[in-house]
Protein backbone atom coordinates (compact mmCIF):
# COMPACT_ATOMS: atom_id res chain seq x y z
CA UNK A 1 0.00 0.00 0.00
CA UNK A 2 1.36 3.57 -0.64
CA UNK A 3 2.00 6.20 2.25
CA UNK A 4 -0.07 8.66 3.33
CA UNK A 5 1.52 12.21 3.82
CA UNK A 6 -0.49 14.56 6.18
CA UNK A 7 -0.14 17.91 7.76
CA UNK A 8 0.33 17.98 11.70
CA UNK A 9 -3.43 19.43 12.23
CA UNK A 10 -4.84 16.05 10.32
CA UNK A 11 -2.50 14.19 12.71
CA UNK A 12 -3.57 15.56 15.48
CA UNK A 13 -7.52 15.57 14.14
CA UNK A 14 -7.18 11.39 14.79
CA UNK A 15 -6.21 12.11 18.48
CA UNK A 16 -9.67 12.37 20.82
CA UNK A 17 -10.47 13.08 24.34
CA UNK A 18 -9.18 10.35 26.73
CA UNK A 19 -6.82 8.82 24.28
CA UNK A 20 -3.95 6.76 25.36
CA UNK A 21 -0.65 8.14 23.36
CA UNK A 22 2.36 6.66 23.21
CA UNK A 23 5.37 9.07 22.12
CA UNK A 24 8.37 7.36 20.94
CA UNK A 25 11.74 8.55 21.39
CA UNK A 26 13.83 9.05 24.90
CA UNK A 27 14.53 12.11 26.06
CA UNK A 28 14.24 15.03 23.59
CA UNK A 29 16.28 12.78 21.24
CA UNK A 30 13.90 10.87 18.50
CA UNK A 31 10.85 12.94 19.98
CA UNK A 32 8.14 13.31 17.88
CA UNK A 33 8.56 17.41 17.31
CA UNK A 34 5.03 18.78 15.41
CA UNK A 35 2.18 15.96 15.61
CA UNK A 36 2.49 17.16 19.55
CA UNK A 37 2.20 21.09 19.24
CA UNK A 38 -0.79 20.28 16.65
CA UNK A 39 -2.58 18.10 19.32
CA UNK A 40 -1.78 21.09 22.02
CA UNK A 41 -3.34 23.47 19.92
CA UNK A 42 -6.33 21.38 19.19
CA UNK A 43 -6.88 21.02 23.00
CA UNK A 44 -6.78 24.59 23.34
CA UNK A 45 -9.06 25.10 20.89
CA UNK A 46 -11.26 22.08 22.45
CA UNK A 47 -11.55 24.29 25.62
CA UNK A 48 -12.31 27.26 24.53
CA UNK A 49 -14.89 25.34 22.88
CA UNK A 50 -16.43 24.31 26.27
CA UNK A 51 -15.25 20.90 25.26
CA UNK A 52 -13.19 18.38 27.59
CA UNK A 53 -9.71 17.39 25.96
CA UNK A 54 -7.20 15.50 27.58
CA UNK A 55 -4.78 12.52 27.08
CA UNK A 56 -3.02 10.06 28.62
CA UNK A 57 1.11 10.33 27.84
CA UNK A 58 2.88 7.37 27.90
CA UNK A 59 6.56 7.89 26.60
CA UNK A 60 9.90 5.86 26.41
CA UNK A 61 11.37 8.41 29.00
CA UNK A 62 11.72 12.44 28.91
CA UNK A 63 10.70 14.10 26.19
CA UNK A 64 11.03 17.54 25.10
CA UNK A 65 9.13 20.87 25.29
CA UNK A 66 7.45 20.08 22.18
CA UNK A 67 6.00 17.08 23.87
CA UNK A 68 5.70 17.64 27.23
CA UNK A 69 6.25 21.43 27.62
CA UNK A 70 3.43 22.21 25.09
CA UNK A 71 0.85 19.24 25.71
CA UNK A 72 1.40 20.77 29.93
CA UNK A 73 0.65 24.43 28.94
CA UNK A 74 -2.55 23.74 26.42
CA UNK A 75 -3.65 21.32 30.07
CA UNK A 76 -3.90 19.01 27.96
CA UNK A 77 -2.11 15.98 30.09
CA UNK A 78 -4.53 13.71 31.96
CA UNK A 79 -2.12 11.14 33.25
CA UNK A 80 1.85 10.59 32.36
CA UNK A 81 4.76 7.79 33.15
CA UNK A 82 7.27 6.82 32.92
CA UNK A 83 9.66 10.38 33.23
CA UNK A 84 9.39 13.47 32.87
CA UNK A 85 11.87 16.74 32.80
CA UNK A 86 10.26 20.05 31.60
CA UNK A 87 9.48 22.68 33.74
CA UNK A 88 5.87 23.08 32.72
CA UNK A 89 5.09 19.63 33.20
CA UNK A 90 6.99 19.58 36.68
CA UNK A 91 5.01 22.45 37.92
CA UNK A 92 1.24 20.64 36.37
CA UNK A 93 2.70 17.85 38.38
CA UNK A 94 3.41 19.51 41.06
CA UNK A 95 0.18 21.30 41.16
CA UNK A 96 -1.86 17.96 40.90
CA UNK A 97 -2.90 18.95 37.60
CA UNK A 98 -1.49 16.09 36.05
CA UNK A 99 -1.56 12.36 37.48
CA UNK A 100 1.92 11.39 37.36
CA UNK A 101 3.42 7.64 37.90
CA UNK A 102 7.25 7.28 38.61
CA UNK A 103 8.92 4.37 37.07
CA UNK A 104 11.44 2.43 36.33
CA UNK A 105 12.14 2.58 33.00
CA UNK A 106 12.79 -0.63 32.39
CA UNK A 107 9.36 -1.66 32.54
CA UNK A 108 7.15 0.19 30.82
CA UNK A 109 7.28 -1.44 27.58
CA UNK A 110 6.96 -4.62 29.51
CA UNK A 111 3.90 -2.97 31.75
CA UNK A 112 1.76 -1.59 28.70
CA UNK A 113 2.27 -5.22 26.85
CA UNK A 114 0.80 -6.83 30.21
CA UNK A 115 -2.12 -4.68 29.97
CA UNK A 116 -1.58 -2.65 33.71
CA UNK A 117 -2.22 0.84 31.99
CA UNK A 118 -4.96 0.06 29.40
CA UNK A 119 -4.57 -0.34 25.63
CA UNK A 120 -2.65 2.08 23.06
CA UNK A 121 -4.84 4.12 21.12
CA UNK A 122 -2.41 5.84 19.28
CA UNK A 123 1.87 5.59 18.58
CA UNK A 124 3.23 8.84 17.51
CA UNK A 125 6.85 8.38 16.70
CA UNK A 126 9.54 9.96 14.81
CA UNK A 127 11.58 7.51 11.96
CA UNK A 128 14.08 8.45 9.42
CA UNK A 129 12.90 6.65 6.83
CA UNK A 130 9.31 4.47 6.68
CA UNK A 131 8.86 1.53 3.72
CA UNK A 132 5.43 0.62 2.29
CA UNK A 133 5.38 -2.54 3.78
CA UNK A 134 5.80 -1.09 7.20
CA UNK A 135 9.37 -0.99 7.89
CA UNK A 136 10.41 1.81 10.31
CA UNK A 137 13.64 3.26 10.89
CA UNK A 138 13.57 5.39 14.28
CA UNK A 139 15.41 8.55 14.95
CA UNK A 140 18.41 8.90 17.37
CA UNK A 141 16.20 7.95 20.36
CA UNK A 142 14.19 4.21 20.60
CA UNK A 143 12.54 4.21 24.16
CA UNK A 144 9.04 2.40 23.95
CA UNK A 145 7.96 2.80 20.48
CA UNK A 146 8.13 -0.63 19.59
CA UNK A 147 5.29 -1.63 21.92
CA UNK A 148 3.90 1.45 21.51
CA UNK A 149 3.75 0.39 17.63
CA UNK A 150 2.70 -3.10 18.27
CA UNK A 151 -0.10 -1.93 20.95
CA UNK A 152 -1.55 0.92 18.43
CA UNK A 153 -4.74 1.29 16.67
CA UNK A 154 -3.14 3.81 14.48
CA UNK A 155 0.24 4.97 14.09
CA UNK A 156 1.12 8.35 12.95
CA UNK A 157 5.04 8.91 12.03
CA UNK A 158 7.11 11.77 12.20
CA UNK A 159 9.24 11.53 9.17
CA UNK A 160 12.38 13.61 10.32
CA UNK A 161 14.44 14.51 7.16
CA UNK A 162 16.82 16.54 9.43
CA UNK A 163 18.66 13.13 10.56
CA UNK A 164 19.94 10.81 8.00
CA UNK A 165 18.09 7.83 6.50
CA UNK A 166 21.86 6.14 7.12
CA UNK A 167 21.18 5.69 10.49
CA UNK A 168 19.40 2.58 9.16
CA UNK A 169 21.69 -0.25 11.35
CA UNK A 170 22.36 1.91 14.17
CA UNK A 171 19.31 0.13 15.96
CA UNK A 172 18.71 -3.08 17.28
CA UNK A 173 15.01 -3.56 17.97
CA UNK A 174 13.99 -6.59 20.34
CA UNK A 175 11.24 -7.12 22.94
CA UNK A 176 11.02 -10.10 24.78
CA UNK A 177 8.09 -12.34 25.26
CA UNK A 178 5.67 -12.05 28.10
CA UNK A 179 5.92 -14.63 30.61
CA UNK A 180 5.24 -17.85 31.01
CA UNK A 181 7.56 -17.58 27.27
CA UNK A 182 10.35 -15.52 28.06
CA UNK A 183 13.55 -16.72 27.91
CA UNK A 184 17.12 -14.95 28.52
CA UNK A 185 18.08 -11.78 26.31
CA UNK A 186 20.44 -13.01 24.20
CA UNK A 187 23.03 -10.24 24.94
CA UNK A 188 26.40 -11.28 26.66
CA UNK A 189 28.69 -8.25 25.57
CA UNK A 190 27.51 -4.51 25.28
CA UNK A 191 27.90 -5.46 21.36
CA UNK A 192 25.53 -8.22 21.03
CA UNK A 193 22.54 -7.52 18.11
CA UNK A 194 19.54 -9.81 18.78
CA UNK A 195 17.42 -7.96 16.59
CA UNK A 196 16.31 -6.14 14.10
CA UNK A 197 17.31 -2.53 12.52
CA UNK A 198 13.56 -1.68 11.95
CA UNK A 199 10.02 -1.96 13.83
CA UNK A 200 8.33 -3.72 11.57
CA UNK A 201 4.29 -3.21 11.72
CA UNK A 202 1.17 -3.93 9.68
CA UNK A 203 1.08 -0.95 7.63
CA UNK A 204 -2.60 -0.87 7.36
CA UNK A 205 -2.39 0.72 11.11
CA UNK A 206 0.24 4.06 9.87
CA UNK A 207 -2.67 6.02 9.52
CA UNK A 208 -0.48 9.22 7.80
CA UNK A 209 3.41 10.11 7.81
CA UNK A 210 3.71 13.73 8.37
CA UNK A 211 6.98 15.30 7.46
CA UNK A 212 9.55 17.51 9.47
CA UNK A 213 13.38 18.81 9.21
CA UNK A 214 14.10 19.57 12.56
CA UNK A 215 17.03 18.94 15.15
CA UNK A 216 16.07 17.29 18.67
CA UNK A 217 17.35 19.89 20.66
CA UNK A 218 18.82 18.32 23.30
CA UNK A 219 19.01 21.00 26.31
CA UNK A 220 23.32 21.80 26.00
CA UNK A 221 25.36 20.70 29.17
CA UNK A 222 26.20 23.04 31.77
CA UNK A 223 30.13 23.36 31.49
CA UNK A 224 32.28 21.36 33.68
CA UNK A 225 32.95 23.37 36.74
CA UNK A 226 35.22 23.18 40.01
CA UNK A 227 32.70 21.00 41.96
CA UNK A 228 31.92 18.64 38.53
CA UNK A 229 35.30 18.47 37.65
CA UNK A 230 36.54 16.99 41.23
CA UNK A 231 33.49 14.51 41.66
CA UNK A 232 34.83 13.13 38.32
CA UNK A 233 38.45 13.01 39.13
CA UNK A 234 36.95 11.42 42.37
CA UNK A 235 35.57 8.66 40.62
CA UNK A 236 38.24 8.07 38.52
CA UNK A 237 40.10 7.79 41.73
CA UNK A 238 37.87 4.69 43.01
CA UNK A 239 37.59 3.15 39.57
CA UNK A 240 41.51 3.28 39.71
CA UNK A 241 42.13 1.88 43.08
CA UNK A 242 38.93 -0.84 42.22
CA UNK A 243 40.99 -1.86 38.90
CA UNK A 244 44.82 -2.01 41.12
CA UNK A 245 43.21 -4.29 43.90
CA UNK A 246 41.94 -6.26 41.28
CA UNK A 247 37.81 -5.89 42.45
CA UNK A 248 37.29 -4.55 38.94
CA UNK A 249 39.16 -7.38 36.72
CA UNK A 250 41.66 -5.72 34.03
CA UNK A 251 39.36 -5.88 30.95
CA UNK A 252 37.60 -3.46 33.08
CA UNK A 253 33.98 -3.70 32.96
CA UNK A 254 30.92 -1.79 31.05
CA UNK A 255 29.52 1.39 32.46
CA UNK A 256 26.27 2.80 32.71
CA UNK A 257 26.30 6.68 33.29
CA UNK A 258 23.43 8.26 34.48
CA UNK A 259 21.70 11.47 33.55
CA UNK A 260 22.59 15.18 33.27
CA UNK A 261 25.08 17.84 34.23
CA UNK A 262 27.24 16.16 36.88
CA UNK A 263 26.80 12.19 34.91
CA UNK A 264 28.03 14.07 31.68
CA UNK A 265 30.79 15.91 33.72
CA UNK A 266 32.07 12.46 35.22
CA UNK A 267 32.26 11.17 31.62
CA UNK A 268 34.52 13.54 30.94
CA UNK A 269 36.90 12.71 33.89
CA UNK A 270 36.81 9.37 32.60
CA UNK A 271 38.30 10.46 29.39
CA UNK A 272 40.98 12.58 31.10
CA UNK A 273 42.86 10.04 33.33
CA UNK A 274 45.16 7.53 31.83
CA UNK A 275 45.36 4.79 33.71
CA UNK A 276 41.03 4.49 32.92
CA UNK A 277 41.46 1.53 30.85
CA UNK A 278 39.55 1.60 27.17
CA UNK A 279 36.20 0.77 27.87
CA UNK A 280 32.77 0.01 26.84
CA UNK A 281 29.39 1.41 27.91
CA UNK A 282 25.89 -0.81 28.70
CA UNK A 283 23.91 2.33 29.31
CA UNK A 284 20.72 4.16 28.78
CA UNK A 285 21.45 7.56 27.18
CA UNK A 286 24.67 8.19 24.76
CA UNK A 287 25.60 11.88 26.40
CA UNK A 288 27.71 14.12 24.48
CA UNK A 289 31.03 12.93 26.24
CA UNK A 290 30.60 9.82 25.07
CA UNK A 291 31.03 10.62 21.64
CA UNK A 292 34.38 13.01 22.64
CA UNK A 293 35.03 9.28 23.87
CA UNK A 294 34.93 7.26 21.65
CA UNK A 295 37.03 9.77 19.04
CA UNK A 296 39.60 9.84 21.74
CA UNK A 297 39.86 5.93 21.49
CA UNK A 298 38.64 5.69 25.41
CA UNK A 299 35.00 4.06 24.78
CA UNK A 300 34.93 1.58 22.60
CA UNK A 301 31.63 0.90 22.19
CA UNK A 302 28.11 2.36 23.49
CA UNK A 303 25.41 0.45 23.86
CA UNK A 304 22.26 2.97 24.36
CA UNK A 305 18.52 3.68 23.96
CA UNK A 306 19.10 7.46 22.61
CA UNK A 307 21.98 9.50 20.95
CA UNK A 308 21.02 12.19 23.72
CA UNK A 309 23.31 14.53 21.99
CA UNK A 310 23.45 18.56 21.69
CA UNK A 311 22.73 19.78 17.80
CA UNK A 312 26.44 20.35 17.67
CA UNK A 313 27.57 16.90 18.29
CA UNK A 314 24.92 15.32 16.15
CA UNK A 315 25.34 17.25 13.39
CA UNK A 316 29.05 15.63 13.92
CA UNK A 317 27.99 12.20 14.52
CA UNK A 318 25.72 12.70 11.41
CA UNK A 319 28.16 13.75 8.91
CA UNK A 320 30.23 10.82 10.04
CA UNK A 321 28.31 7.51 10.72
CA UNK A 322 30.25 5.29 9.23
CA UNK A 323 32.97 5.83 11.93
CA UNK A 324 29.93 5.24 14.77
CA UNK A 325 28.40 2.70 12.84
CA UNK A 326 30.42 -0.38 14.31
CA UNK A 327 30.93 1.79 17.98
CA UNK A 328 26.96 1.90 18.98
CA UNK A 329 23.67 -0.07 18.83
CA UNK A 330 20.32 2.13 20.11
CA UNK A 331 17.74 -0.55 21.76
CA UNK A 332 14.41 0.14 23.33
CA UNK A 333 14.28 0.98 26.82
CA UNK A 334 13.29 -2.11 28.10
CA UNK A 335 16.49 -3.90 26.41
CA UNK A 336 18.92 -0.81 27.23
CA UNK A 337 18.00 -0.92 30.70
CA UNK A 338 17.39 -4.42 31.35
CA UNK A 339 18.07 -5.76 35.46
CA UNK A 340 18.75 -9.33 33.74
CA UNK A 341 21.74 -7.98 31.32
CA UNK A 342 23.20 -5.59 33.72
CA UNK A 343 23.50 -8.35 36.33
CA UNK A 344 25.23 -10.19 34.00
CA UNK A 345 27.49 -8.09 32.49
CA UNK A 346 28.82 -6.68 35.46
CA UNK A 347 27.81 -3.11 35.10
CA UNK A 348 29.12 -0.52 37.14
CA UNK A 349 26.22 2.36 37.78
CA UNK A 350 26.69 5.96 37.78
CA UNK A 351 23.78 7.72 38.84
CA UNK A 352 22.94 10.95 40.48
CA UNK A 353 21.74 11.89 43.86
CA UNK A 354 19.30 14.92 44.87
CA UNK A 355 20.18 13.89 48.52
CA UNK A 356 21.90 11.08 50.73
CA UNK A 357 21.48 10.05 54.42
CA UNK A 358 24.37 9.33 56.78
CA UNK A 359 22.98 5.39 55.94
CA UNK A 360 23.11 5.04 52.35
CA UNK A 361 19.93 6.01 50.87
CA UNK A 362 19.39 7.57 48.12
CA UNK A 363 16.81 10.44 46.90
CA UNK A 364 16.96 11.24 43.20
CA UNK A 365 13.64 12.47 42.78
CA UNK A 366 11.94 15.01 45.36
CA UNK A 367 12.81 18.34 46.05
CA UNK A 368 12.75 18.44 50.11
CA UNK A 369 10.67 15.06 50.06
CA UNK A 370 6.92 16.04 48.41
CA UNK A 371 8.21 18.07 45.29
CA UNK A 372 8.85 15.91 42.03
CA UNK A 373 12.15 17.06 40.04
CA UNK A 374 11.65 14.50 37.14
CA UNK A 375 11.46 11.00 38.08
CA UNK A 376 13.50 7.73 39.02
CA UNK A 377 14.63 7.43 35.20
CA UNK A 378 16.69 4.07 34.82
CA UNK A 379 18.58 4.80 37.92
CA UNK A 380 16.96 2.07 39.92
CA UNK A 381 17.13 -0.64 36.74
CA UNK A 382 21.02 -0.17 36.96
CA UNK A 383 21.81 0.63 40.76
CA UNK A 384 19.73 -2.23 42.11
CA UNK A 385 21.65 -4.73 39.19
CA UNK A 386 25.06 -3.19 39.11
CA UNK A 387 28.42 -4.80 39.99
CA UNK A 388 29.03 -1.72 41.47
CA UNK A 389 26.99 1.16 42.36
CA UNK A 390 27.80 4.61 42.74
CA UNK A 391 26.00 7.27 43.36
CA UNK A 392 27.26 10.76 42.57
CA UNK A 393 26.35 14.36 43.80
CA UNK A 394 27.62 17.83 44.74
CA UNK A 395 27.79 17.84 48.51
CA UNK A 396 25.68 20.69 49.04
CA UNK A 397 23.23 22.34 46.53
CA UNK A 398 21.66 26.22 46.48
CA UNK A 399 24.50 28.14 47.53
CA UNK A 400 24.87 25.90 50.61
CA UNK A 401 21.89 26.52 52.04
CA UNK A 402 20.62 22.39 51.04
CA UNK A 403 23.25 19.57 52.43
CA UNK A 404 22.87 16.85 49.81
CA UNK A 405 23.85 14.72 53.08
CA UNK A 406 21.36 14.60 55.52
CA UNK A 407 20.40 12.69 58.80
CA UNK A 408 17.47 10.75 56.76
CA UNK A 409 16.87 11.36 53.07
CA UNK A 410 13.29 12.64 52.72
CA UNK A 411 12.05 10.93 50.01
CA UNK A 412 13.16 7.16 49.04
CA UNK A 413 13.99 6.00 45.40
CA UNK A 414 17.58 3.19 46.21
CA UNK A 415 17.84 1.84 49.08
CA UNK A 416 20.74 0.88 51.68
CA UNK A 417 20.75 -2.30 50.34
CA UNK A 418 21.53 -1.56 46.84
CA UNK A 419 23.98 1.32 46.94
CA UNK A 420 27.63 0.60 47.39
CA UNK A 421 29.80 4.24 46.81
CA UNK A 422 28.60 7.34 47.44
CA UNK A 423 31.04 10.50 46.16
CA UNK A 424 30.84 13.88 46.54
CA UNK A 425 33.53 16.54 45.61
CA UNK A 426 34.67 16.60 49.38
CA UNK A 427 35.48 12.46 48.49
CA UNK A 428 34.56 8.69 48.79
CA UNK A 429 32.16 6.95 50.78
CA UNK A 430 32.76 2.88 50.55
CA UNK A 431 29.67 1.33 52.20
CA UNK A 432 29.99 -2.05 51.27
CA UNK A 433 30.44 -4.98 53.88
CA UNK A 434 29.78 -1.93 56.47
CA UNK A 435 26.93 -1.70 59.19
CA UNK A 436 25.06 1.30 59.53
CA UNK A 437 26.87 3.03 61.96
CA UNK A 438 30.31 2.24 59.75
CA UNK A 439 28.29 3.50 56.85
CA UNK A 440 27.19 7.01 58.63
CA UNK A 441 30.70 8.00 60.07
CA UNK A 442 32.40 7.13 56.34
CA UNK A 443 29.81 9.12 53.93
CA UNK A 444 30.17 12.03 57.04
CA UNK A 445 34.22 12.47 57.08
CA UNK A 446 34.51 11.66 53.46
CA UNK A 447 31.15 13.07 52.01
CA UNK A 448 29.56 15.76 53.73
CA UNK A 449 30.58 19.63 53.13
CA UNK A 450 32.62 20.69 56.01
CA UNK A 451 30.03 22.81 57.34
CA UNK A 452 27.36 20.49 57.71
CA UNK A 453 30.37 17.71 58.82
CA UNK A 454 29.61 18.86 62.92
CA UNK A 455 25.98 18.81 62.53
CA UNK A 456 25.95 15.41 61.32
CA UNK A 457 28.14 14.05 63.71
CA UNK A 458 25.86 15.40 66.07
CA UNK A 459 23.26 13.90 65.01
CA UNK A 460 24.87 10.64 64.73
CA UNK A 461 26.03 11.11 68.23
CA UNK A 462 22.23 12.29 69.80
CA UNK A 463 20.40 8.66 69.62
CA UNK A 464 21.61 5.55 71.97
CA UNK A 465 23.67 3.45 69.81
CA UNK A 466 20.97 0.91 68.35
CA UNK A 467 21.29 -0.58 65.00
CA UNK A 468 20.12 2.25 63.19
CA UNK A 469 20.70 5.05 65.08
CA UNK A 470 17.92 7.59 64.11
CA UNK A 471 16.00 10.11 66.00
CA UNK A 472 13.14 9.74 65.21
CA UNK A 473 11.54 13.09 65.89
CA UNK A 474 14.68 15.04 64.78
CA UNK A 475 15.60 12.96 61.42
CA UNK A 476 14.05 15.73 59.33
CA UNK A 477 15.21 18.34 60.68
CA UNK A 478 17.51 19.48 57.92
CA UNK A 479 14.20 19.69 56.00
CA UNK A 480 12.45 21.58 58.82
CA UNK A 481 15.10 24.01 59.13
CA UNK A 482 15.70 24.79 55.47
CA UNK A 483 11.43 25.20 55.27
CA UNK A 484 11.58 27.38 57.84
CA UNK A 485 14.85 29.39 57.63
CA UNK A 486 15.75 28.83 54.29
CA UNK A 487 19.12 27.33 55.23
CA UNK A 488 19.55 23.96 56.51
CA UNK A 489 23.23 24.81 58.27
CA UNK A 490 21.01 26.78 60.93
CA UNK A 491 19.62 24.04 62.06
CA UNK A 492 20.12 23.76 65.73
CA UNK A 493 19.26 20.21 67.13
CA UNK A 494 17.50 21.08 70.25
CA UNK A 495 14.64 23.47 67.91
CA UNK A 496 14.06 19.40 66.72
CA UNK A 497 13.98 16.98 69.43
N1 LIG B 1 17.50 19.59 47.28
C1 LIG B 1 16.92 20.49 46.44
N2 LIG B 1 17.40 20.77 45.20
C2 LIG B 1 18.53 20.16 44.82
C3 LIG B 1 19.19 19.24 45.64
C4 LIG B 1 18.63 18.95 46.92
N3 LIG B 1 19.19 18.08 47.75
N4 LIG B 1 20.27 18.80 44.99
C5 LIG B 1 20.30 19.39 43.79
N5 LIG B 1 19.25 20.24 43.68
C6 LIG B 1 18.90 21.06 42.53
C7 LIG B 1 20.07 21.83 41.98
O1 LIG B 1 20.31 23.02 42.71
C8 LIG B 1 19.60 22.12 40.57
O2 LIG B 1 18.63 23.14 40.63
P1 LIG B 1 18.47 24.23 39.46
O3 LIG B 1 18.01 23.43 38.26
O4 LIG B 1 17.44 25.16 39.99
O5 LIG B 1 19.83 24.82 39.31
C9 LIG B 1 18.83 20.83 40.20
O6 LIG B 1 18.54 20.20 41.46
C10 LIG B 1 19.63 19.87 39.29
O7 LIG B 1 20.86 19.67 39.86
P2 LIG B 1 22.22 19.58 39.01
O8 LIG B 1 23.30 19.77 40.00
O9 LIG B 1 22.21 20.48 37.81
O10 LIG B 1 22.23 18.05 38.60
P3 LIG B 1 21.84 17.21 37.32
O11 LIG B 1 21.51 18.01 36.11
O12 LIG B 1 22.94 16.26 37.19
O13 LIG B 1 20.50 16.46 37.77
C11 LIG B 1 19.17 14.89 39.01
C12 LIG B 1 20.46 15.73 38.94
C13 LIG B 1 19.22 14.04 40.26
C14 LIG B 1 17.95 15.82 39.07
C15 LIG B 1 19.10 14.01 37.71
O14 LIG B 1 20.27 13.26 37.60
C16 LIG B 1 17.90 13.07 37.74
O15 LIG B 1 16.79 13.45 37.41
N6 LIG B 1 18.12 11.80 38.18
C17 LIG B 1 17.08 10.80 38.30
C18 LIG B 1 16.97 9.96 37.08
C19 LIG B 1 18.23 9.21 36.78
O16 LIG B 1 19.07 9.02 37.62
N7 LIG B 1 18.37 8.77 35.56
C20 LIG B 1 19.54 8.07 35.12
C21 LIG B 1 19.15 6.78 34.61
S1 LIG B 1 20.20 5.97 33.56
Amino acid sequence: MSLRFITAEEAASYIKNDENVGFGGFTAAGTPKVVSLAIAKKAEEEHAAGRPFKISVFTGASTSDSVDGALARAHAVKSRTPYQSTKDSRTAINNNEIDYFDMHLSEIGQNMRYGFYGKIDTAIVEAVDVTENGEITLGIGVGAAPTYCQMADKIIIELNRHAPAALHGFHDIYEPLNPPYRREIPIYKPSDRIGSPVIKVDPAKIIGIVETNLPDNVKEFAPVDEVTARIGDNVCGFLISQLKSGIIPKEFLPLQSGVGNIANAVLGGLGNSPEVPAFEMYTEVIQDAVIGLMREGKCRFASGCSLTISNAVAEEVFADLDFFRDKMVLRPGEISNNPEIVRRLGIISINTALEADIFGNVNSTHVVGTKMMNGIGGSGDFTRNSYISIFTCPSVAKGGNISAIVPMVSHLDHSEHSVDILITEQGVADLRGKSPIQRAKEIIENCAHPVYKPLLRDYLNMTRKVHTPHNLKACLGFHLEFMKSGNMAATNWADYQ
